[in-house]
């Protein structure tokens, strides 16, 4: 079992009662505040002498009184034959408010403590504690793993929102949870008594002196006290002159004769005590009312995380096939490591397992992020199958295992074939598969195959690859694999406007309807119940199982789904896509691009575009109503035929959601393209982008390559680089 399932099963079992605890921890941290804000703080110089002299004086039966950490006095005391209570102001001895605890702070003890559940619920509660400090501990290494490393704990993050969402809150609140869970499972030790911490044996006072009880005020043990160490004090029976005053402070507890008004004996508190009493502050806030408040905001978060962490293992669930018939690490001769994102690396993986074990192997599959050669023992082969994210980026799934690779002193001993799954549209075509490729060579890892590659989950270039597996390792392979195609609905389309014919780039703006969601999907923001512009369109078409995606011109708020298709000649999605007429239906499903969104800041936006690659940009401007400063460079062939959003741009242009727009027209007596204008306007440019801009770029793989030269020129002069603003999230593309 690797440290990703050991942090997720405990996590999902007690998610429940991790939830019910933190709440209630959250809601108890605020007491300790209120308590320390509404009590009278007495004079810093007040003695416990003048204390007690004030209020015996309101209260003559006194028996004891007390002070919290919060520094709130309490008395207690026995009047006509009555026993009463209150919370005094130490100022004037008076009572300003009952003594017993608030209700519902006792009710939220009670259930926080034991779930109303006597020893069971104690039981119950510490295994929660022993669970949460494991969470957090494994947890911690697990954002390690993810970040890169432990100074990297802040990087910034991608991938799905609970997953951010769960690890942005984890990194915050991680401390603040190891130290609650820690000190929660010591007073749990204490209460079941697996610790013991004996009471100072006071010895008893050897000589009392017979003398008539002196006034407080006159004893000079009291006098020496300042009220800020009180704990305790408890009066001697009025009626006993052999009876003594007992005393508690922080620095101990003692008797105090009545008649001398001195120490007795004196006893300081034991090591183990002192610890006990600052494992209990640390816990409750009480005596440290912002730290409380740090802890039930940590709390708090525990509870989203229990949230989260449920969310993204269903969502996981639905991406990872089950793995029946895994073989463990240890006794397999093949080792599948899968790099996936989407879940579609995980179905081929399946295919390949199943037909290695019809062959009479065993096969153990794994994440490749929990890649750890010395549990492979009987490996004679490793096989890994891993899809690309970004600019090349690593999938989830393997998130780390390059850096586990090269902490490495040398490669495993059984040779390795890599099987990289991406998409030719994308300018770093399977780099991340070609990465690990060579990071394996420079290794030294022995190749069992050289690196392939498979476009757009191809089931015949996975069938080539597995006979090429086959001859390899001297079996027959054969290799049939039918990708699940993704969850889709029925979107009917609205309306269609038509660009493009007169220059042979026949393309349509279309809209769709929004199809109705579920109340979880608009709980959760799933499916079509919250999309954004630059987020995607999947469209299934007719006789394929492999989705085309389309960026979004338009977000939910919009009230429609739109967007922008050119005709391809023999594309399949695109024929059908542009044949379309309202009314009529395809099928389809949304997919997040988080890092093509324009996020909520006021930077100003510089948005290039070319052809339908305008889509997202439009629905960014669409949506501006807050006026962000927007620079639109459009590219297009012939304003009388392909000029896409003419109408809305300069509508939006009047309203002030767009301020600037540069067209660069190709098919003009001076053909012009987007980095024409682009270089045209550069100074302009490089400033806006000195202070702050983000540029976004959609459109073909060409029109990108000449932007980014472009911006290369333009930027020289400020020293920054197309790399330095990628980096930093500040240039981003959509790229087809
Ligand atoms: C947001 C996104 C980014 C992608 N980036 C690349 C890329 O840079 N290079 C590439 O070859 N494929 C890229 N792909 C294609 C995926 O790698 C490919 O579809 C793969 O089969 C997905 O596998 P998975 O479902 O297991 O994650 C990208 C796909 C998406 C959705």
């Amino acid at each position: 079992m690797n440290l990703r399932s050991l942090h997720r099963w405990p996590g999902l079992i007690v998610a429940a009662l991790l939830i019910v605890t933190a709440l209630s921890g959250a809601a108890l941290s605020v007491f300790p505040a209120l308590e320390t804000l509404r009590t009278p703080q007495p004079e810093t110089s007040l003695s416990l002498a003048d204390l007690a002299t004030r209020v015996q004086a309101a209260h003559p039966g006194i028996e004891q009184i007390k002070r919290a950490p919060s520094g709130q006095i309490s008395a207690w005391w026995f009047e006509a034959g009555q026993p009463g209570s209150a919370i005094v102001d130490p100022s004037t001895g008076q009572a300003i408010a009952p003594a017993e605890p608030n209700p519902l702070q006792r009710w939220l003890t009670q259930l926080h403590r034991a779930l109303f559940l006597g020893d069971g619920g104690r039981l119950a509660t510490a295994a929660g504690a022993l669970t949460l400090l494991f969470l957090s501990l494994s947890g911690s290494v697990l954002i390690a793993r993810r970040t890169g490393g432990w100074r990297r704990w802040f990087s910034r993050l991608r991938g799905p929102l609970a997953a951010r969402l769960h690890t942005e809150i984890a990194r915050i609140v991680l401390p603040g949870l190891i130290l609650s869970s820690a000190t929660a499972l010591w007073m749990a030790a204490e209460t079941f008594d697996v610790i013991t911490i004996d009471e100072p044996r006071l010895e008893a006072p050897a000589q009392i002196s017979p003398r008539a009880s002196l006034k407080p005020a006159d004893m000079p043990a009291l006098q020496a006290i300042p009220v800020a160490t009180l704990r305790e004090l408890s009066f001697p029976d009025p009626r006993d002159s052999t009876d003594v005053f007992t005393l508690k402070t922080d620095h101990g507890t003692g008797y105090v004769d009545q008649g001398t008004g001195t120490v007795l004996s004196w006893q300081q508190p034991s090591l183990l005590q002192s610890l006990s009493e600052t494992i209990y502050m640390l816990h409750t806030g009480q005596g440290a009312a912002m730290l409380g408040l740090l802890l039930g905001i940590a709390a708090l978060g525990a509870s989203i995380l229990a949230a989260t962490g449920v969310l993204i293992w269903l969502a996981a669930r639905n991406k990872r096939p089950a793995l029946h018939g895994n073989a463990p690490a240890a006794q397999a001769d093949t080792v599948v490591l899968v790099g996936s994102e989407g879940g579609s690396t995980w179905g081929f993986a399946a295919t390949l397992a199943n037909a290695l074990r019809l062959a009479g192997h065993t096969v153990h599959i794994a994440a490749m992020s929990s890649f750890k050669p010395t549990r492979y023992r009987h490996a004679q082969r490793l096989l890994i199958l891993t899809a690309t994210y970004g600019d090349g980026d690593a999938p989830a799934s393997a998130k780390g295992f390059l850096e586990q690779l090269d902490t490495m002193d040398s490669a495993p001993a059984a040779p390795l074939a890599v099987l990289g799954f991406g998409d030719r549209s994308f300018p770093a075509y399977c780099a991340f598969a070609t990465a690990v490729e060579q990071a394996a060579r420079a290794k030294g890892w022995a190749t069992l195959l050289p690196l392939e590659t498979i476009d757009r989950q191809s089931a015949q270039g996975f069938a080539r690859w597995g006979q090429a597996l086959g001859q390899a390792i001297g079996i027959p392979l054969t290799l049939s694999h039918q990708p699940a195609s993704p969850a889709t609905t029925t979107l009917t389309l609205i309306e269609r406007r038509d660009y493009g014919q007169a220059v042979h780039a026949p393309m349509a703006i279309l809209r769709f309807a929004i199809p109705a969601s579920t109340p979880v999907q608009r709980l959760m923001g799933q499916g079509f119940a919250r999309f954004e512009a630059g987020d995607w369109l999947g469209i299934v078409p007719e006789g394929s199982c492999v989705p085309r995606l389309y960026s979004l011109a338009s977000g939910s708020t919009d009230g429609f789904i739109e967007i922008v298709v050119r005709k391809h000649e023999g594309g399949l999605a695109s024929g059908q896509l542009t044949a379309l007429q309202p009314g009529q239906t395809v099928r389809g499903f949304v997919r997040r691009n988080p890092d093509f969104h324009v996020g909520h800041d006021r930077a100003p936006l510089i948005l290039i575009g070319a052809g339908t690659g305008l889509g997202p940009l439009a629905g960014f401007i669409r949506a501006n109503t807050q006026q962000r400063p927007i620079h639109l460079f459009f590219g297009l062939r012939n304003p009388d035929s392909d000029f896409l959003y003419r109408k809305e741009l300069s509508a939006w242009q009047a309203q002030g959601r767009l301020a600037n727009l540069s067209t660069a027209i190709s098919r003009a007596d001076q053909a012009r393209y987007v980095q024409d204008a682009l270089r045209q306007e550069g100074p302009q440019i490089a400033q806006a982008i000195a202070q702050g801009a983000k540029i976004m770029v959609c459109g073909g793989r060409d029109m990108a390559r000449g932007v980014a030269q472009a911006l290369a020129e333009i930027l020289q002069p400020t020293g920054l680089t197309p790399a330095m603003l990628k980096a930093g999230a500040r240039y981003v593309e959509d790229i087809y």
